[in-house]
């Protein structure tokens, strides 16, 4: 489904050249919950982007569903995006004004989903992360956690086969931590939804079907 092939990624802060990624190899398919390891500046975001569609290799290919995200267009790329991805990221990057409820909606919105079968939808995922009796709140009025199991509604909403979650947990304490994951592994099991999700906590891995060890823009195993 997700195949990365001797990805190197530079960035360039002024004229110093920044190696973020160099020559990184892994692939993968459905129901797999993949954990991405490693210290702060390791190249876990970078290569989250990567297989996100938001950015593409300088140089090694990613592909997706056989295709390389470099010769995507634009429409391309966002399309892949809407339907085949979902993401998560550590700041739950909810809009503010919408209540929790309408942030799930969202995606839908765009993609010319009815708004009967849309309430359906939304009403059933939010049952499902445990936060029907906050449908109407907005993110100011949920806790960290609550706010996290919006994102992961809002995530889901499209349909995704694989879900990118940048640090789902670093912004929460250990035991909301844990229930997130814990909520992301059932729907793993229950869904069969793809999670690739990136974290400093090497404990996390005992969650995860694979985990990939990054240090200094390579993986270790
Ligand atoms: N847009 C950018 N411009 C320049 N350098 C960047 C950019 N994004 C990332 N980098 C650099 O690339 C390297 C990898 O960064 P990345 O954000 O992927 O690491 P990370 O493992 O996600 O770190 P953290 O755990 O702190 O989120 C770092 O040295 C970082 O400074
Ligand atoms: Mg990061």
């Amino acid at each position: 489904m997700i195949e990365v092939e001797n990805v190197v990624k530079h960035y360039y802060l002024g004229k110093r050249q920044v190696v973020a990624l160099n020559g990184v190899s892994l692939h993968f398919g459905e129901h797999e919950f993949i954990a991405i390891i490693g210290p702060s500046g390791s190249g876990k975001s970078t290569l989250l982007h990567l297989i996100g569609c938001l950015d593409i290799p300088t140089s090694g290919l990613v592909k997706i569903l056989d295709k390389r995200t470099d010769k995507l267009s634009d429409a391309e790329q966002s399309a892949l995006r809407n339907k085949f991805l979902g993401f998560i990221f550590q700041s739950f990057n909810l809009i503010p004004v919408l209540t929790a409820f309408e942030n799930v909606e969202y995606p839908l919105l765009l993609s010319g989903v009815t708004r009967k079968e849309r309430k359906l939808r939304v009403s059933a995922l939010l049952n499902e992360v445990g936060l029907e009796e906050h449908a109407q709140h907005r993110p100011d009025n949920l806790s960290g956690g609550q706010r996290q199991r919006v994102a992961i509604a809002r995530a889901l909403v499209t349909r995704p086969k694989c879900v990118l979650a940048d640090e789902p947990t670093a912004n929460l304490d250990s035991v909301t931590g844990t229930e997130i994951l814990d909520l992301m592994k059932k729907i793993n099991v229950e869904h069969g939804t793809s999670f690739v999700f990136s974290t400093h906590d090497p404990k996390i891995s005992q969650y995860a079907s694979k985990t990939y060890v990054l240090k200094d823009g390579v993986l270790l195993s």
